[in-house]
């Protein structure tokens, strides 16, 4: 075993920041990280942990399914309310919201026909949406109880690791995972994913959390503006898989290269939008690709990654079933998700960027979402 996953839990409070009694504009909060017990999944302890920054930004994760259930930043008025969606009781992430807040693989969105051939051999998935494979099968990473430890350093950090074991949802090699959540002095919520393998196997990692920044589900996000630095997109089909082309946004409801509001084009695509954009940054670096932007509350919402996609998901699926923590329902449209990815349907589509990890690889992928305050 590795150390990383030998490592029992521990908790630490990071004290770094001189006390300052005197509230005032410049005052700053103590930066740490607690935990307090949620439950229990699969005979394992559920742990809720709570990080805060310098500036009381607080961000809330737990170690099942790596779920980020709360993030505060103040808008303009110094409202606090939640910029993620989420449920403040365990129980109700068993009721399977769809991947609200959730670490998503072992490969994230769809892998047509539930199957692909790698090495001249046929792994089959489990179809759990149409005939299709979604977010890492019926049992990805987001349904399991993550090894959790919190670093000791000035800035809270969450690593979570987990090995999914050979075979597990149908796909080949022990994969051990390890992602780390920090919350910086910055506002930014980063994300570092890293992976290694004893078989070759498609890995695509994401978190799906669900923004909406006004806080409030009774907005929809049709009034945000986005931008998203992206000339070419991936059409899908009837059952959201890449056709395999390529095509330039430019001239469709799918150009966001300019920010403009969510809601402008969104009746010209039937069902909304739930497509992968081709980021236009290609060497891998760290790059802002997407900025998300709401006048009332004053926040954006920057987004940067070394990955090559972007899923731009407009709630096309959020039916009023599951109610938000405010009390309110989570409506249509009232949340979005920017989940950084390798393109959909990867393994079957040998045109697209590969997302075939190797044994002795490092799988290292990172985005960072930042929120700022337009005054
Ligand atoms: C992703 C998919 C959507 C939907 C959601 C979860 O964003 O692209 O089609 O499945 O996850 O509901």
């Amino acid at each position: 075993m590795t150390k990383w996953f030998s490592a029992g839990l521990i908790i630490v409070a990071i004290a770094f920041i001189s006390c300052n009694s005197t509230q005032n504009e410049n005052s700053t909060t103590m930066a740490a990280i607690t935990k307090k017990d949620w439950g229990e999944v699969d005979g394992k302890q559920v742990y809720l942990y709570t990080l805060t920054n310098k500036n009381g930004d607080v961000v809330t994760i737990s170690n099942y399914g790596g779920t980020v259930t709360f993030w505060t930043s103040p808008d303009k008025s110094g409202n606090k309310s939640s910029i993620i969606i989420g449920f403040d009781s365990l129980s109700t992430y068993l009721q399977k919201p769809p991947y609200f807040g959730a670490l998503v693989g072992r490969y994230g969105n769809r892998i047509g026909d539930a199957k692909f051939t790698l090495d001249g051999k046929e792994y089959k998935l489990a179809a759990n949406n149409g005939k299709n494979a979604l977010h890492g099968g019926l049992k990805g990473f987001d349904k399991v109880v993550w090894n959790a430890t919190t670093v000791s350093d000035t800035i809270p950090s969450l690593t979570l690791t987990y090995l999914s074991k050979d075979g597990e949802e149908g796909y080949p090699g022990n994969l051990k995972v390890i992602v780390q959540y920090t919350l910086t002095e910055d506002n930014e919520l980063k994300i570092e994913y890293n992976a290694t393998t004893d078989k070759a196997t498609p890995v695509n990692l994401t978190n799906h959390s669900y923004f909406n920044l006004t806080g409030d589900v009774n907005n929809t996000i049709l009034n945000h503006s986005l931008m998203i630095d992206a000339d070419n997109y991936t059409p899908v089909d009837t059952s959201l898989i890449p056709t395999g082309e390529i095509k330039p946004v430019k001239g469709t409801p799918f150009d966001f290269t300019t920010a403009k509001p969510i809601g402008r084009d969104i009746d010209s695509v039937p069902g909304g939008y739930d497509h992968n954009w081709v980021l236009n940054s290609k060497d891998g670096s760290l790059q802002k690709v997407a900025v998300l932007s709401d006048s009332v509350s004053g926040r954006s919402l920057e987004v940067y990654t070394t990955e090559p996609g972007l899923q731009f998901y407009t709630g096309n699926f959020l039916d009023g079933k599951f109610i938000n923590r405010d009390g309110k329902a989570i409506n249509l449209h009232t949340a979005l998700c920017m989940e950084t990815q390798h393109f959909p349907d990867s393994p079957n589509k040998p045109n697209f960027p590969s997302t075939i990890l190797q044994p002795g690889q490092q799988y290292h992928t990172e985005t960072i979402y930042k929120v700022v305050l337009n005054k």
